[in-house]
C-alpha cells in the first residue's frame, strides 16, 4: 500500500512538471502555453456547439442557468472547486459502483455549472469508453472519438468541442472494443498531460465507467487526482459502495460521494 502510494506520488510529481514548452497548434503556428492571448485563440479555435434548453431539461441537465433546479450542482460545482484547489488537484473523475447511477448526468452538470464561472476553463472527457453516453446526453457528433485523440491518431484542437467560451467537451460517436487497453495505456496518461499543458484547465472532468463491472476505471484511476462517487438511492447497496470507495482509495483521493436520486419522504417528482 506505501509503494503504491508512493509510486502515485511520484506520477503525480512527474505530471505537474510536463514540459511547457512551445507546442505546435493544428494549424501549424507555434505558441507558449503561458500567453493568455494565445491561450484565448485555442480555445476559440474548438468547433463550437449549442444544445436546446428542451433536449437539456429532458435529460436532466438543468445546471446551464442560474435557478433553483441548478443549486444543488453549484453547491457541488463550488465545493468541488475549493477542495481541489486547496490540494492542488486539476482532475476529477466521476464514477460509481454500478452503472445508472447518475454519472454522466452529474458530470454534465458539473460541466455546464462551471460554464457559467467565466474565470475558469474546464474539459469534460468522456471515458466511459464501453458505454458512452455524453454526445447522447447533449445531441453532439463530435468528428472523431475520443478513443482516437486518447491513442494519438486525432489532435484534441480536432476533435474536441468548446460549450460557450470555456468549456471543453471531448465526447465518444461509438463504443471502443478494448476500453482497458486504452484507459491503461501510457500514451493516454502522456495525450492528457500534452492536452493540460496546452489548454491549461482549471478542471479536467473525467465521466468513467463504474467501479464494479469492470477493470476499465481501475486503469484510469492513476491519472485522476481524485474521485467523486456517485451512488444512487434505493438502488446502489453499501457493500457495493464500500467495495468501490476502498478500491478508489488505493488508486487516488476520495472528494466525496453523491447520493443521486433521493427523495424526502412525501415528496414526489424530480
Ligand atoms: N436524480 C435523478 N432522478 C431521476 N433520474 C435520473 C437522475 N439522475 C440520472 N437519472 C437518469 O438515470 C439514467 C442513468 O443516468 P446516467 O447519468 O446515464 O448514469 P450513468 O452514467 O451512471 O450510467 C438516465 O436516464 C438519467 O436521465
Ligand atoms: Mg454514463
Amino acid at each position: 500500500m506505501e509503494k503504491l502510494q508512493a509510486a502515485l506520488d511520484t506520477a503525480r510529481k512527474t505530471r505537474s512538471g510536463v514540459p511547457k514548452g512551445r507546442i505546435a497548434t493544428p494549424s501549424g503556428r507555434r505558441i507558449a502555453p503561458g500567453d493568455g492571448e494565445s491561450l484565448s485563440v485555442l480555445w476559440r479555435e474548438l468547433a463550437p456547439f449549442d444544445v436546446d434548453n428542451t433536449l437539456l431539461e429532458t435529460n436532466r441537465i438543468v445546471s446551464r442557468a442560474a435557478n433553483s433546479a441548478a443549486a444543488p450542482f453549484d453547491i457541488l460545482r463550488t465545493k468541488a472547486l475549493l477542495q481541489m484547489r486547496q490540494n492542488g488537484w486539476k482532475r476529477l473523475a466521476i464514477t460509481s459502483p454500478m452503472p445508472s447511477s447518475g454519472k454522466t448526468t452529474m458530470a454534465c452538470n458539473l460541466a455546464l455549472g462551471l460554464g457559467r464561472q467565466r474565470d475558469l476553463r474546464a474539459i469534460l472527457f468522456d471515458l466511459d469508453l464501453r458505454d458512452p453516453s455524453v454526445h447522447e446526453v447533449l445531441q453532439v457528433r463530435p468528428q472523431a472519438s475520443i478513443g482516437r485523440v486518447m491513442s494519438g491518431e486525432v489532435d484534441f484542437a480536432d476533435q474536441a468541442m468548446r460549450f460557450g467560451d470555456n468549456i471543453a467537451v471531448s465526447m465518444a460517436q461509438h463504443a471502443e472494443v478494448d476500453p482497458a487497453r486504452l484507459l491503461l495505456a501510457e500514451e493516454t496518461a502522456h495525450v492528457l498531460d500534452e492536452i493540460e499543458a496546452r489548454y491549461r484547465p482549471d478542471l479536467m472532468i473525467f465521466d468513467l465507467p463504474s467501479m464494479l463491472v469492470n477493470d476499465d476505471t481501475r486503469a484510469f484511476l492513476k491519472n485522476a487526482d481524485c474521485a467523486l462517487i456517485v451512488a444512487r438511492a434505493n438502488t446502489t447497496r453499501y457493500a457495493q459502495f464500500d467495495t468501490c470507495e476502498r478500491e478508489i482509495t488505493e488508486q487516488t483521493n476520495v472528494l466525496g460521494v453523491v447520493l443521486n436520486a433521493y427523495r424526502h419522504a412525501g415528496k414526489g417528482g424530480d
